[in-house]
C-alpha cells in the first residue's frame, strides 16, 4: 500500500486530484469526500477517454451531489461511478482501490 494523502486534505476540499505511478505507468486520478465516505475513480471520461475537469480539484456539479464532466456534461453518481445524465449513460467511471487507514488514504497495490 502506498500513501496517497491525509484525509484532512480531502475533507476540506470535497474533491482533488492526484497524479501517481501504479507499475511504472503514470495516471491522474481524484478523490471524492461525499456524506462523510471516500471515493477513488481515475479521471478518464467514458465518453470520449478525456479528463473530466477543467479546473484543478474540480469534479462536481453545481450542487456538489454528482461527479461532472467539464467536457460534454456527463453526470456520475459519486457512489458507483455510473453515468445518469448525459452522452454515456449507463457507463462508469473506473474506480481506484483507497483504504483508510488511521488518518490516511492509502492506495492498494505497489
Ligand atoms: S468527454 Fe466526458 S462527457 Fe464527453
Amino acid at each position: 500500500m502506498t500513501l496517497l494523502c491525509k484525509l484532512d486534505e480531502i475533507i476540506e476540499a470535497g474533491t482533488k486530484e492526484y497524479r501517481i505511478t501504479v507499475s511504472g505507468i503514470e495516471q491522474d486520478i481524484f478523490i471524492v469526500y461525499h456524506n462523510h465516505k471516500f471515493y477513488g475513480y481515475k479521471n478518464i471520461c467514458p465518453h470520449h477517454e478525456l479528463s473530466l475537469n477543467w479546473m484543478p480539484d474540480m469534479f462536481l456539479d453545481y450542487e456538489r451531489s454528482l461527479i461532472q464532466c467539464s467536457n460534454h456534461d456527463a453526470k456520475f453518481r459519486i457512489e458507483d461511478g455510473e453515468c445518469i445524465a448525459g452522452p454515456c449513460i449507463g457507463e462508469r467511471l473506473t474506480p481506484v482501490a483507497i483504504s483508510i487507514i488511521d488518518d490516511k488514504i492509502m492506495l492498494a497495490g505497489d
